[in-house]
Formats: structure tokens, C-alpha cells, sequence
């Protein structure tokens, strides 16, 4: 027997229709079939009605569209309404007949969570399940840390839920996340089943028995990668509730432990960085610009940078014909290439099979002619105007006509690069980050002559490689660097006014810097940024601050880590960079000659010191336009620099701060670093006028 649709309206975002003695129930609310408020409401309705349907015998509950559902509304979570998902997980609990999900595309968080209250799960092969709500700083809300280890056992549950790992069907469906995977007609299948299937609700089940010793590896593990974001420890807790606590209580203190999460500051944080990501697409007169295509791709260079983004695009599948200069630089490039896919392979990652493959993407040679059927060409050469300057002559001649050509300098004027070409607009930026296989940004730098489907094209790319990307204009630095330059200084400023490197780096490390800039400087190597000042020396003001400390530990051929010495020393066997009794004495006699009298400086100044700095350069950075919004600026410091993802980039914290107290901060930077620190003018007004970085992206995003 057929009934047709009930009388639901179009705009309303759940459907049910009934055919056979199914009902299937389609969640449809565009463009991810997220949970919202409406939803909601809908199914909570619909699964009360269903309870005492006696046509229906069994029940599908599928999205329309490309996904399944991608997990509760993050836009609502700053204001909840009711009803409650669990509320509507319970309705869909006590229905007779058996739910099955029919899951598609994206099933995350709150989605997958009701596909777990369904009594069968049914998967394309090209789905995707998980709970990734680590990642926002809360943890699953509507039973999800009750009842996957119900499925999967605890020790894997605190694996999947503690990393926010989204899981690919295949291997969904080895670990029982899915019942199984359908070829073909997923609707159909899932009808076929939900006529045969008995009950099965996951919340009645046992808890499989687990290996004590398991847990505590899946626990330890989660809490080492926690990077201080407080959910991951509450999901490890959770979980193993399961194993301790009857259901209906355990998804009580869940879903309490979920409330609270979601109203603190690290989610809140979290959430900014979720939006800003997608916010960072969106580029004035680029939108709807299509990208040109993109197979084949050239890198010239295969140094530390020009291996790593080869790495990257053979990673995303494409192939890459990587130019060098002679014999032994391509044999340099080769070995790099190859250790990076050794060490990938050593961690499990990946098969050697696979990595064999990658590699075997990678065409290495001397040869420019290399460059003509390639879409794109990425120049990593030297950090050399003029060097640069003559790459693009020859791939002006070489490349055809419509490639991208791209740079990867981290502070050279880019038009002056394209100007170099007769096609200027076929020119752009492209700012990958060490090591570029890892790091998860890229700057697109916009040439002023740069084409919006170049931009597009910049876009199309990060994508493919998993990257965030944000968009720059041209200055020296663009953002991120600029940003970092500023803020570098002022660190130094403060080691010379009082602080130690190793206080610096233990101050921001506790503010949640996975590494405090001193270690960092030394991993990255002192001579590349000393050759850089030795160059800038003629033209920097005097009127300038110049704390010369790092020129003097460059002296005596104290590179960093790779010569065991830098800032700190690394003897062999040190797990830590350990301070340096020859550096305080070289600092002391720096602060001397200048007549500064050394004075204590608390963590709470040294944090609000590099807070200032990085503040005080980007909202310069926004009256100039380099930036296009706060939000991009905070996405470029939490995704490159490493600035605490959970505080929620820079401009975040300084708004959660209070702009007023900032710019205090900022004055006293002034104060103690003079000319070339004075009060960028964007934030004294924002600051004077009561007003904030969230409101001044507000009136651009209108
Ligand atoms: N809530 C609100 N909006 C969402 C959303 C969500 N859960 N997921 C995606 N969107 C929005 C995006 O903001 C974007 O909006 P815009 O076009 O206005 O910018 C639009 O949907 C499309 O998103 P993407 O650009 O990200 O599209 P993609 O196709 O690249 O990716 C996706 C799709 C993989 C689903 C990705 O959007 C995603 O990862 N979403 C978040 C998934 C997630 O974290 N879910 C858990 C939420 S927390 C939860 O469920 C709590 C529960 O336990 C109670
Ligand atoms: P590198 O010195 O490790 O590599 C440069 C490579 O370019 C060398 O292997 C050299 O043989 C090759 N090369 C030089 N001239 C060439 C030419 N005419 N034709 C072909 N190959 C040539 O330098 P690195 O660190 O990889 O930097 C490359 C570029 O990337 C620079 O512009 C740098 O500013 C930028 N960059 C560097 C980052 C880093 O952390 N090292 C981060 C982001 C950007």
C-alpha cells in the first residue's frame, strides 16, 4: 500500500513519505543538513507521530543532498533553543519499529549521533562518520561517548572521539561504526532493510569487555595530543563511563559535561576559527569566478621548501615536475623527497606502496623545457630579488599561455615579480609553510595586477591539498610574517629589558604556544633571518630599537639546534633546549652597553607584550588592506604560527581581553621600544570608541 507525503509544506526541513510500510524521513535543510532549531522541531514531531504509526513498520532516515546531517547548528550553540538533540534521540528511541540511517556523504557530531540511535547503519562508500566536536572544544552531546563504545569498545572509542577522527566508510564499516556499505540505490537498500530488520537500540546493549591496558594507551595518548583544549580530557572521562555507569545516567552527566564545554571560552574560541575558515573564501569580486583547471604542476627549487610542496601536491594526487639547478642540488631534492615520504611510512601512515607511488609522481631534472605543459609552476629558489627576478623571465617564455605562476617568497614584492613577466595577471603568491607536507596555511598574496580566476585558482588548490587559505596583499612580510617580525622584536626588546629567552618561551608555552618563539627561532635556523638584517642594515631608521643579541650569538657561528647552539644549547641526548649561562652573560653585556638597568618582567607582561605587538601590526595591517578581515588574520597566526587554536587567534583574544587593556599594553610597548611602536591608529579608535575587531569584520562582511 502507498499513502502519499503528508501535507508538510516545502519549507519545512523534514520530509516523510510512506511507501511499502516504510516511512522514510528525510532530513533536508541545505547546504549540510545541519541540526538546527527547525530540524529539530520536525523530527521531534515526526517521531512522536511515528511511535503510534502501526502502517509504518519500519523507518529510513536519510538527508537530501550531498550529505547525511554534518552535526548540530554551530551557529545556535551561542544561544540554544529548545527542543534538545537528545530529546529527539529519545523519541527516536521508543518508536517499536526499526530506524535505519541510510548515511551518505557527511554523518558528523550531532548527525552521526542519530544515525547511532537508529537500530541500522547503512553507508555509501564515499561517507564519512565521526564525532569530531573536540575539534569546537566540546565533546559529543546526544549520547555519542555512550554509545560508540557500545559498537566499538572503549579503548577505540577514546581513540576516535579523543583525536575528533573522521572515519572514510571502508574503514567505518571494519570497525563496525556502519553496519555495511551499499553499492547502488542507498534508499532502496536501506528500505529493503528496515522491512526486515529487527530492534537493536545501541543504549540496551553491553559495553564489549576491554583490555584495561588499551584504555590507559588510548587515554595517555589523547591527553599528550590535548594541546590544553580541556574537551579532550572530559571525552576520555566520558567514554569511559560507559564502561562504569548505566546508560540513562552516563548520557546525563554527557550531556552536562556538553553544556558546560559549550559555553566556555575555548569553544567559543573554536568555533571563531570554524566560521573564519570558511569566512576566508570568501573573496570580494572572486566569488563565482571559476578556477583554472590544475594537473600538472612544476616546482622550480627543491631546497626545504620546494621538496615540501612537492610532497604536498603528490599527497593531493597531482604530478609534479620539480626543476633544479644541477646534479647534486636534484640529488638533494630527491633525498629530502624521500625522507619525508621514510618518515611518514616509518610512522604507519601510509604503505610504502602508497608512498612509492607519490614519489613516483615527482619528475626531477635540470631541464627548464620541463615547465611547458604544466598548469601551474611554484618558484621556491633562493630568497633573492634578482634571482627571482630572472625565474620569471624564463618561465614568461617557457610556461604556455594561462598557466599560474607562482612564488613562494616570504617577503618580496610580488609585483615587482609579475612586472618581471609580460603577464602580470597570470602572477600570484603562493606562501606555503614549513614544512609545507604539514602546515596547514596558505597565504594567496594578490598581486595588484593579480586575475580573480588566478585567486580562484589559489583557492581550488588549497583545497586540494587540505589547506586554509587566506588571502594577502602585497607589503613586506604580508600577514603572517609581518606579524611575526613585530612580535619577534618585542620579545627580544623584553630579553634585553629583563626577561631570559627561556622565561619568554615558558610564559607563551603556558598561554598555549606549542613553542615559545626563542625554540622556535633556533629550530628554524638563526642565519637565514641574520643574513636578512645584515641586508636591511643600510636602510633601517636609527630612530629604531635594535636589540643586536641574536647578531652577536650569529658571531660565534651559534646557528640554532643544527650547530647545538643557538639561543639555548642542545647537548646530545637533551630532550629540551637548555638555557645558556655564555648567553644571560651576553644579554647582560648588550642591556649594559645600552645603559638599561635589567628589571623583573612577569609572565603576565611577557604574554601581554606579544598579545600588543601581534595586535598592534595587524590592525595596521587591516587599515592598509593587506588583511581583508580580523578573522583572516587570526586564522594566518593559529594555522602558521602556532598561536593557541583555543584562544582563538590574536584578535579574538583581544577582543575577549577588552581593547582598552590592550592598547594599555601597547602604550607600554611604545614606551619601552620607541619609534616604530607607536599606536596603530585602527586600534585606538576601536578601543576609544568601545568597539571591537568582531565589529569592524561585521561591517565589512555585511
Ligand atoms: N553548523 C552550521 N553550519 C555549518 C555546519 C554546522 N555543523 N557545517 C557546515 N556549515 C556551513 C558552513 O559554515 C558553510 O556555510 P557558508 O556557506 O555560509 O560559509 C556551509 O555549511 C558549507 O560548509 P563548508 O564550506 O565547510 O562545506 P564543505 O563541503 O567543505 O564541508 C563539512 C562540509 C565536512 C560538513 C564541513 O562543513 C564540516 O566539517 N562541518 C562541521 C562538522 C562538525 O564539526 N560537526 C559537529 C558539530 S558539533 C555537534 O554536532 C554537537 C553534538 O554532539 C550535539
Ligand atoms: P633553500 O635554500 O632550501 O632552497 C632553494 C633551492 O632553490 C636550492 O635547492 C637551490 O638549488 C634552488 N635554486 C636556486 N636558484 C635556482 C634556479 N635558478 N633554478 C632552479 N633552482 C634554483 O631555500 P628555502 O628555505 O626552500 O626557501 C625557498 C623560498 O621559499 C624562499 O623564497 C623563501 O623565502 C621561501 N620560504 C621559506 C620558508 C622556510 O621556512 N624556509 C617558509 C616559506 C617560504
Amino acid at each position: 500500500m502507498t499513502r502519499m507525503s503528508e501535507p508538510i509544506s516545502p519549507p519545512l526541513p523534514v520530509r516523510v513519505e510512506h511507501a511499502n510500510g516504510i516511512a522514510v524521513v528525510t532530513i533536508d535543510n541545505p547546504p549540510v543538513n545541519a541540526l538546527a532549531q527547525a530540524v529539530r522541531v520536525e523530527l521531534l514531531r515526526v517521531f512522536q507521530g511515528l511511535k503510534d504509526d502501526a502502517e509504518a513498520k519500519g523507518i529510513v532516515l536519510i538527508g537530501a543532498g550531498r550529505d547525511f546531517v554534518a552535526g548540530a547548528d554551530i551557529r545556535e550553540m551561542e544561544a540554544p533553543l529548545e527542543p534538545s538533540l537528545p530529546e529527539v534521540i529519545l523519541a527516536m528511541e521508543a518508536c517499536r519499529q526499526p530506524i535505519v540511517a541510510a548515511i551518505s556523504g557527511n554523518a558528523l557530531g550531532g548527525g552521526f549521533e542519530l544515525a547511532l540511535a537508529c537500530d541500522r547503519r547503512l553507508a555509501t562508500a564515499g561517507a564519512t562518520v565521526g564525532l569530531p566536536e573536540v575539534k569546537l572544544g566540546i565533546i559529543p552531546g546526544a549520547g555519542g561517548t555512550q554509545r560508540l563504545p557500545r559498537l566499538v569498545g572503549v579503548a577505540k572509542a577514546i581513540a576516535l572521539i579523543a583525536a575528533g577522527r573522521r572515519v572514510g566508510a571502508k574503514e567505518a564499516a571494519a570497525l563496525g561504526m556502519v553496519d555495511r556499505l551499499v553499492e547502488g540505490d542507498l534508499l532502496a537498500a536501506a528500505k529493503a532493510e528496515a522491512a526486515q530488520a529487527g530492534k537493536r537500540r545501541l543504549s540496551e546493549m553491553a559495553v564489549p569487555a576491554a583490555d584495561a591496558g588499551e584504555v590507559e594507551k588510548a587515554a595517555v595518548e589523547a591527553a599528550r595530543s590535548a594541546r590544553g583544549v580541556p574537551s579532550v580530557g572530559k571525552a576520555v572521562e566520558m567514554v569511559r563511563l560507559s564502561a562504569t555507569t548505566d546508560f540513562a545516567a552516563a548520557v546525563r552527566t554527557e550531556r552536562a559535561t556538553f553544556v558546560t564545554l559549550r559555553d566556555s571560552a575555548e569553544a567559543k574560541a573554536l568555533r571563531h576559527l570554524f566560521f573564519a575558515e570558511r569566512n576566508a573564501q570568501k573573496v570580494p569580486g572572486v566569488g563565482g569566478v571559476k578556477a583554472r583547471p590544475i594537473e600538472r604542476v612544476a616546482v622550480i627549487g627543491g631546497g626545504t621548501m620546494g621538496s615540501g610542496i612537492a610532497v604536498a601536491l603528490a599527497d593531493a594526487g597531482l604530478t609534479i615536475a620539480l626543476v633544479e639547478r644541477d646534479g647534486p642540488a636534484i640529488e638533494g631534492a630527491r633525498t629530502r623527497i624521500g625522507a619525508t615520504y621514510d618518515r611518514v611510512v616509518a610512522g604507519g601512515r601510509l604503505t610504502r606502496a602508497a608512498a612509492d607511488e607519490r614519489i613516483g609522481r615527482v619528475t626531477l631534472g635540470a631541464d627548464w623545457a620541463a615547465i611547458a605543459g604544466t598548469d601551474l609552476v611554484i618558484e621556491a629558489v633562493f630568497e633573492e630579488m634578482d634571482v627571482k627576478l630572472e625565474v620569471f623571465r624564463r618561465l614568461d617564455e617557457l610556461a604556455r599561455p594561462g598557466a599560474v605562476l607562482a612564488t613562494n617568497t616570504s617577503y618580496l614584492d610580488i609585483n615587482r615579480i609579475a612586472r618581471a613577466t609580460k603577464r602580470p595577471q597570470d602572477v600570484v603568491g603562493l606562501h606555503f609553510f614549513s614544512p609545507a607536507n604539514v602546515m596547514r596555511l596558505l597565504e594567496i598574496v594578490r598581486g595588484e595586477a593579480t586575475a580573480p580566476d588566478v585567486l580562484a585558482t589559489g583557492f581550488a588548490l588549497a583545497r586540494r591539498l587540505g589547506k586554509v587559505a587566506v588571502v594577502a596583499g602585497v607589503c613586506e612580510g604580508f600577514i603572517g610574517n609581518r606579524i611575526f617580525s613585530a612580535y619577534r622584536a618585542q620579545m627580544e626588546n623584553l630579553v634585553e629589558d629583563g626577561a631570559w629567552p627561556e622565561d619568554v618561551d615558558r610564559a607563551l608555552e603556558a598561554y598555549g604556544f606549542a613553542m615559545g618563539p626563542f625554540a622556535v627561532f633556533d629550530l628554524a635556523g638563526l642565519d637565514i633571518a641574520w643574513a636578512g638584517r645584515k641586508r636591511r642594515a643600510a636602510t633601517r631608521d636609527p630612530r629604531e630599537r635594535y636589540v643586536a643579541v641574536a647578531d652577536r650569538i650569529c658571531e660565534m657561528g651559534r646557528f640554532g639546534r643544527k650547530t647545538g647552539r643557538g639561543w639555548y644549547l642542545y647537548p646530545e641526548g637533551a630532550k629540551k633546549p637548555v638555557p645558556d649561562p655564555e648567553v644571560h652573560a651576553l644579554i647582560e653585556a648588550e642591556a649594559a652597553a645600552k645603559g638599561i638597568k635589567r628589571r623583573k618582567v612577569t609572565d603576565a607582561e611577557i604574554v601581554g607584550r606579544a598579545l600588543a605587538a601581534m595586535v598592534n601590526t595587524a590592525a595596521q595591517i587591516l587599515a592598509e588592506g593587506i588583511a581583508l578581515r580580523a578573522s583572516d588574520i587570526d586564522l594566518v597566526l593559529a594555522n602558521g604560527y602556532g598561536f593557541p587554536a583555543f584562544r582563538g587567534g590574536p584578535l579574538f583574544a583581544a577582543d575577549a581581553r577588552g581593547l582598552p587593556a590592550v592598547l594599555a599594553e601597547v602604550e607600554a610597548m611604545h614606551r619601552a621600544a620607541g619609534f616604530g611602536s607607536e599606536p596603530a591608529a585602527l586600534l585606538v579608535e576601536l578601543a576609544k570608541s568601545g568597539s571591537r575587531f568582531a565589529d569592524w569584520d561585521a561591517g565589512r562582511n555585511r
